[in-house]
């Protein structure tokens, strides 16, 4: 169980982007992919569902649309339909994989089973390289294919611009901006793959490519502040690059409006509250109220040794802290989010029952009680995590934050195995922040996802000097990620890792012995717990 004050809610989706593309989600598993791709184009887009309406287009003031891959077979009585408006040349169409069947079949053409499925690297062989998709690709071209049935005739009015050896339709055009290729553009195993969206996306299309994130910041703030008027807002900053760029977001739209709680809950890693004050109360000169609540959270974690229970004390905890914090604030309408936009779509379920359209809009926090019921402020809720970093640089917070590795909302409690004391807390704050000073010495923090230390249960014999010592085992743990689902161990050089276990036991004396942990995720999981 992840604690999370609560499930994405909120509004649909932003009001006004003055261009955008809408990706419709036929229920495909890399639609949030194509949506990063477009995304790196400097270009707003959406995920919508089938059911979208031409309202929904015109609000998003969509320049083009992308019908995604999907599952589904056209032939099926359930499948995805693509809607109206994306079939009528209305908008330059392109459709990938399950999203080109289902243009041929809407259109007139006919789709037929794939002799057998096709899944892999494939060679395409360009046929017309004057098309305005294809244009600058070479060929023949590498693309990445995932799919059972294909286009065997195509709708009239309709050329092939590309060919495989086992696909003779691999990629088609009408002259009319609707277009259809069976490859996937979005994944990286088709390398020129964001060339072929770019030429969809600013040629076809139109799109400017100015979303950048000092337009983004122009327009949020002007959202919070319509959104907010002359009310206020509280926002719980955890240390973290999302909550930093959320609450500096809505500082810079009401100022004095915002109040941030920043909730000291004794297990957080060195240096990190100093950090939160001096930037948000010193630098920002935001209204922050820093709770010291440590001893509080170590009675409730008192003799707790389960990870889960660990994880709902500190959550409890954690909620009957702010709670009374907010209460001494007085009349607040509103609480800041740093909501981010795989959460939105994720929370909605992904798929063919249509993403997004599913989120009902709701003004609660889970947890909170009744009598205490904010409206929610979520500037960050239609951005990627890399894209909040980007707005925290344009928002000139301090790299430490902007880079900051992510961090467990139940803090040092879950790197400590077995129950949490005042002394194993300092113990592990004393290693880690060995670990943390060596791996920045060595320029690796960007590269590495995470690297921290873990004070395991376990007391092993040692020799110090004359004598011999039982001391506590600290372990290291420093993983490469692309995202948190899949981790691998660091290859970290054998000196750094000697380097950090020399210091670790000069400098912790309760601590005798560490070891590295070489275990991918999966099996293992990052953190021990
Ligand atoms: P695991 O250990 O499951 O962790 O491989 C995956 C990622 O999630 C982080 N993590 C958390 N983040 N609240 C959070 O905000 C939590 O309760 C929590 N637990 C784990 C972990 O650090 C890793 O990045």
């Amino acid at each position: 169980m992840r604690y999370r004050l609560q499930d994405g809610a909120g509004r649909m989706s932003r009001e006004h982007p003055h261009e955008s593309i809408v990706i419709v989600d036929m229920g495909s598993q890399t639609a949030m992919l194509i949506a990063r791709r477009v995304r790196e184009l400097n270009v707003y887009c959406e995920l919508l569902p089938p059911t979208a309406t031409r309202a929904d287009v015109a609000r998003l003031r969509a320049r083009g649309v992308i019908l995604s891959g999907g599952p589904s077979s056209v032939h099926d009585a359930d499948a995805p339909r693509a809607p109206e408006w994306a079939l009528d040349g209305g908008l330059p169409t392109l459709g990938i994989c399950y999203g080109m069947q289902e243009l041929a079949h809407r259109l007139g053409g006919r789709v037929a089973p794939g002799r057998e499925r096709e899944f892999g690297a494939a060679s395409l062989t360009v046929c017309d390289n004057q098309s305005a998709l294809l244009r600058g690709l070479p060929s023949p071209l590498p693309v990445w294919m995932s799919h059972g049935d294909r286009v065997e005739a195509m709708p009239s009015g309709f050329e092939t611009l590309a060919a495989t050896e086992t696909i003779p339709i691999a990629a088609m055009a009408n002259g009319a901006g609707l277009y259809g290729i069976q490859f996937h553009p979005e994944v990286v195993h088709t390398p020129n793959g964001g060339e072929l969206l770019r030429n969809f996306v600013l040629e076809i299309c139109g799109c400017s490519g100015d979303w950048t994130a000092e337009h983004f910041i122009t327009e949020t703030v002007a959202e919070i502040r319509a959104q907010v008027g002359d009310r206020r807002v509280i926002c719980g900053l955890s240390g973290g690059v999302d909550s930093a760029v959320a609450a500096t977001l809505v500082h810079r739209a009401v100022g004095d409006q915002l109040t941030c709680v920043f909730v000291d809950n004794g297990l957080l890693r060195r240096g990190e509250r100093e950090q939160v004050e001096e930037t948000f109360s010193r630098q920002l000169h935001i209204d922050l109220r820093t709770v010291e609540a440590g001893d509080r959270f170590l009675e409730e974690l008192a003799g707790v040794t389960d990870p889960e229970t660990k994880r709902k004390r500190v959550g409890e905890t954690f909620i009957a802290v702010f709670e009374e914090a907010a209460r001494e604030l007085g009349e607040v309408d509103f609480l800041v989010q740093g909501t981010l936009y795989p959460d939105v779509v994720e929370s909605a379920g992904s798929g063919t029952g249509g993403a997004t359209a599913t989120i009902k809009s709701h003004h609660n926090v889970g947890g909170l009680p009744e009598d205490l019921r904010f409206e929610l402020v979520e500037p960050l809720r239609y951005l990627f995590k890399d894209e909040v970093r980007a707005v925290g640089r344009e928002l000139e917070l301090p790299e430490e934050i902007v880079e900051r590795q992510p961090f467990p909302g139940p803090g040092l409690s879950i790197r400590i195995i077995g129950p949490v004391t005042h002394e194993k807390v300092s113990v592990l704050q004393a290693a880690d922040a060995v670990v943390m000073e060596e791996v920045q010495a060595a320029g690796l923090e960007r590269e590495l996802w995470q690297s921290f230390a873990i004070l395991t249960d376990t007391r092993t014999v040692g020799v110090q000097g004359d004598a011999r010592t039982y001391g506590w085992v600290a372990a290291l743990r420093a993983v490469t990620a692309d995202d948190a689902m899949t981790a691998d161990w660091a290859r970290l050089p054998a000196e750094l890792l000697g380097r950090i276990a020399n210091r670790i036991v000069n400098e912790v004396p309760q601590v005798n012995r560490v070891v590295y942990d070489i275990t991918s995720k999966p099996p293992g999981t990052i953190e021990w717990e």
